[in-house]
């Protein structure tokens, strides 16, 4: 049976550092907020916000073998870097742990890392409130990025991949082998449909 949001604050707040737990009410009330400004489901944005790392909080071996206990496949990226997947998990947690069965909000959770082409809006709102929300430090043009978020999602849906991915490219070798090919995909998607739209 689905738990209440209230049930889902508390029992995060005892598996999650201190830090994450503040960074997921951030995201959850920047989602809902959002949610209003672009007539999305305000409670699915609610539950999708406060699960969305709710793996978040285990070791890197501890990780793979969840993963591996659910069935879950690793993407070269995944491998090279599993904290990425913690979205994945999440989203297996979210169903088993934490009883939600609502597919958007599974999906919003899924998909909160690396996006992909072609995102809902509610995808869209969870990966776009997990980059801005308020304790989130001040990252170059997260200005611009803050007010896309409340005008055009696509818009700050190409601003962030283009950010992560610039930032990740100016890395090693090894870390650029960590940029996941759905992140690559989804930066692709959002420049051409934001390209497309300046020229309209
Ligand atoms: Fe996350
Ligand atoms: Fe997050």
């Amino acid at each position: 049976m689905e738990k209440s949001l209230e049930e889902l604050q508390e029992e995060l707040k005892g598996v999650l550092k201190k830090r994450r737990y503040n960074h997921t009410i951030g995201v959850r009330y920047t989602a809902q907020a959002m949610a209003m400004c672009f007539d999305e489901d305000i409670i699915k944005a609610g539950y999708a916000g406060m699960l969305h790392d709710c793996a978040k909080y285990l070791s890197d071996v501890e990780i793979m073998s969840e993963c591996t206990k659910h069935h879950i496949t690793c993407s070269k990226a995944e491998k090279l870097k599993p904290s990425l997947l913690h979205a994945k998990l999440g989203a297996c947690y979210a169903r088993e742990k934490y009883g939600m069965e609502d597919e958007l909000v599974l999906s919003a959770i899924r998909w909160h890392t690396t996006g992909k082409p072609g995102m809902n809006t509610l995808e869209k709102i969870i990966f776009i409130a997990d980059y801005i929300e308020p304790d989130r430090k001040m990252l170059p043009g997260m200005e611009e990025i803050r007010k896309a978020a409340f005008s055009d999602l696509d818009k700050a849906m190409y601003l962030i991949l283009k950010n992560t991915l610039e930032y990740l490219g100016d890395m090693e070798e090894r870390q650029r082998e960590c940029i996941d090919v759905y992140s690559v995909d989804a930066y692709d998607f959002y420049k051409e449909l934001w390209e497309r739209r300046k020229c309209e």
